[in-house]
């Protein structure tokens, strides 16, 4: 990111240097990533693959850390909603809008909101996939009328894509969308990160989305994530 470096690996002996493509990197990156995500770890949240990694959730949280948006929107919903919602929660600011298309994943990540009463600053907003005129693959987007209902008139400060999942053959690019729907709702100067950066659906949507809007991401290749600075249109 621009305002902060957000490298976490040490490089006692010079081996190991940020921006090395050294294969362990990422795993290093987690491990470094793990500790420094401790104190908002608890209670028990199962990490399953279908969650961010946590060097990618650590640069989300970072910027949140820095930059206290006031309204953060998350594509695909998880731990990581409620690791976010946690720190929000702990700087006493900002809030937290994640979207979910699949109902029952939806109530039980809403449910470990409200166990923890978290719900002032976060909720899941249910929104199924339908057909949408963005649509690459005929994958489908969120409903967006009941995207724009939960997202209101406040600007979107800080915008993370995790979602619909894009992993399955044929659903490579179902996150394409996202930026030219949610274009008219980024605050200048917002922050939008793209997770799974290593898988060649994010790297092509990500081409896209440069060619067509004014913005440039940078690619945090050990974290997973792409970060780009939203100039405005
Ligand atoms: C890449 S996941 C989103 C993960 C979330 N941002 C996180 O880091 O925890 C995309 C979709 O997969 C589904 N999903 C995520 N975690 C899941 C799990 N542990 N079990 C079942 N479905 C899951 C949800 O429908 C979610 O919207």
């Amino acid at each position: 990111m621009p305002d902060h470096d957000n490298s976490r690996m040490p490089s006692p002996d010079g081996t190991l240097r940020p921006g090395s493509d050294d294969a362990l990197r990422p795993a290093l990156d987690d491990a470094a990533a793990w500790h420094a995500l401790a104190p908002l770890l608890r209670p028990y949240l199962p990490w399953t693959s279908g969650a961010m990694r946590p060097a990618g959730l650590a640069t989300v949280l970072d910027d949140v850390w820095f930059r206290t948006p006031a309204q953060v929107v998350e594509l695909g919903s998880g731990v990581s909603t409620v690791v976010l919602a946690r720190l929000l929660r702990e700087l006493g600011t900002g809030h937290l809008l994640a979207v979910e298309h699949d109902d029952s994943w939806a109530t039980r990540i809403q449910r470990q909101l409200d166990r923890e009463r978290l719900s002032d600053v976060a909720a899941v907003v249910r929104a199924p996939l339908r057909p949408h005129v963005r649509d690459w693959d005929d994958t489908g987007w969120y409903d967006e009328d009941l995207l724009e209902a939960a997202v209101g008139q406040q600007p979107i400060d800080l915008l993370v894509v995790d979602g619909p999942p894009a992993w399955q053959p044929g659903a490579e690019h179902a996150r394409y969308p996202a930026l030219g729907s949610l274009a008219g709702r980024l605050a200048p100067g917002a922050r939008i990160v793209l997770d799974d950066i290593e898988r060649a659906g994010e790297r092509e949507v990500l081409a896209r989305w440069q060619q067509e809007h004014d913005v440039v991401f940078d690619v945090h290749t050990a974290a997973g994530v792409a970060v780009g600075a939203w100039a405005g249109t």
